[in-house]
């Protein structure tokens, strides 16, 4: 199919799955994930409309970020999900375990209006893609709040100020089941998986999301790999975006912050022998010695990477026996026993544990093409482009054999349209 056929196909989805709300006599324009399950505004998930609204309507992808910058918190925090429609707000589901205040959940008539969590912070890298498109003036209003933004992650994320931030929950990584987060005693039954990922959320939402009594009371907190790798790629956005405004002393903040991150990711999650990066697990920042996933490739995204240690992710991620499956990428290596090709596991819905992903690909293509591995970054163009034509824009897809799995009509498929 012809690139702008395709691009044309993914405008037509983000358009359908457009939403408009009312906020402070202000409209609100987004697009929720999927009608069929995500029908909430979600913030990696609009980074990427945006980044793919940006080469088709530039007013339409700014509008995609406002509705998150309007949510920001006064500490600079930006929430994880908006719930703009209160008509879906549920007392039994996610919404108000994962929001702030402990009371409302009792009191008739208090619904949250969004999460108190957040998601890999890749809102600096869609404002850049923004402003590249010819959005510059947007910046005027997004560059404040990019700044309040980084800067919370760097003073109220990294307690013990080794430069990698923390996450409270492992739907904070945006990478919900991986087996990375797998309980260490081993168990993969969906009930306890199920139940493992809600326990951190319980005493969060019991300590009402203090950062200080969350550090000190919340065992299972994550120095991600992925969740920081992201993070330290948008600084070195923020800093090219803090320089166009001539803001030398957040260009200079940004690019340090951005370095000190990098550097930590070297010297504390990199694993020599295994050539992959792992998570650091609790207060005792314990390298996690396990499961060979998705997250463990992601700091490729970033330029700076030593080059021998480049090569070393990219080893990993060609091999057909790891994450070159006939349809990269997997989201866990082919072959790690936790594998499974489809998003349901014994049934129920447990995501990330190997079906492959576009917001992942597209990650990944950039980094490989950060890395000079052009060749492998065209293959992976062509057959993310080759998913999306057979299959829709779905959620996940089968690595092996293309198969789409999980919801339909799915926005951040659209990215395989710029891949
Ligand atoms: C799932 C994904 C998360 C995404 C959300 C909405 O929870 O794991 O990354 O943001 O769905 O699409």
């Amino acid at each position: 199919m012809p690139a702008d056929t395709l691009l044309a196909r993914a405008g037509e989805l983000l358009a359908e799955n457009t939403r408009e709300a009312v906020f402070n006599g202000r409209v609100y324009r987004f697009s929720i994930p999927a009608q069929e399950r995500y029908r909430f505004q979600w913030f990696w998930d609009s980074c990427f409309h945006a980044i793919v609204w940006a080469r088709l309507d530039v007013e339409r992808a700014c509008d995609e970020l406002r509705g998150l910058l309007a949510l920001q918190a006064p500490s600079g925090r930006i929430p994880h999900v908006v719930f703009w429609d209160e008509t879906l707000v549920s007392r039994t589901g996610w919404h108000y375990l994962e929001s702030p205040g402990r009371l409302g959940w009792f009191l008739p008539g208090s619904q949250p209006r969004a999460t108190a969590m957040i998601q890999p912070p890749v809102i600096a890298q869609a404002v850049e893609a923004i402003v590249e498109r010819g959005g510059e003036a947007f910046l005027d209003e997004a560059l404040p709040a990019l700044e309040r933004y980084y800067r919370y992650l760097a003073r109220e994320r990294d307690p013990d100020g080794d430069g990698l931030i923390s996450i409270i929950a492992q739907f904070e990584s945006g990478i919900d089941f991986s087996p990375a987060y797998d309980p260490k005693w081993g168990a993969t039954a969906p009930a306890i998986l199920g139940l493992a990922a809600r326990v951190p959320e319980i005493v969060d939402k019991l300590v009402d999301w203090n950062l200080e009594l969350v550090f000190r009371f919340n065992p299972r907190h994550v120095e991600d790999v992925l969740v920081n790798s992201v993070y330290a790629d948008a600084l070195q956005a923020l800093a090219r975006l803090a320089a166009r405004r001539g803001d030398a002393q957040l260009e200079e903040w940004a690019t340090a912050t951005g370095r000190r991150v990098l550097d930590a990711l070297l010297e504390r999650c990199y694993d020599e022998r295994r050539g992959l990066f792992f998570n650091l697990n609790g207060a005792k920042e314990r390298r996690a010695d396990g499961a060979n996933t998705i997250i463990s490739l992601l700091p490729l995204l970033l330029s700076d990477l030593p080059t021998d240690v480049a090569a070393r992710l990219v080893e990993h991620l060609a091999d057909p026996n790891e994450f070159w499956t006939p349809f990269p990428v997997a989201s866990v290596a082919l072959d790690e026993p936790t594998f499974r090709r489809d998003s349901r596991v014994d049934g129920s819905r447990r995501i990330w544990r190997g079906p492959c992903s576009l917001n992942t690909n597209w990650l990944l293509s950039l980094g490989l093409r950060r890395h000079g591995e052009n060749v492998l970054a065209d293959d992976l163009a062509t057959r993310s482009r080759e998913l999306v034509e057979r299959g829709g824009f779905n959620e996940f897809f089968d690595p092996l054999d293309g198969t789409p799995v999980g919801a339909h009509r799915f926005g951040w498929a659209t990215l395989a349209a710029v891949i």
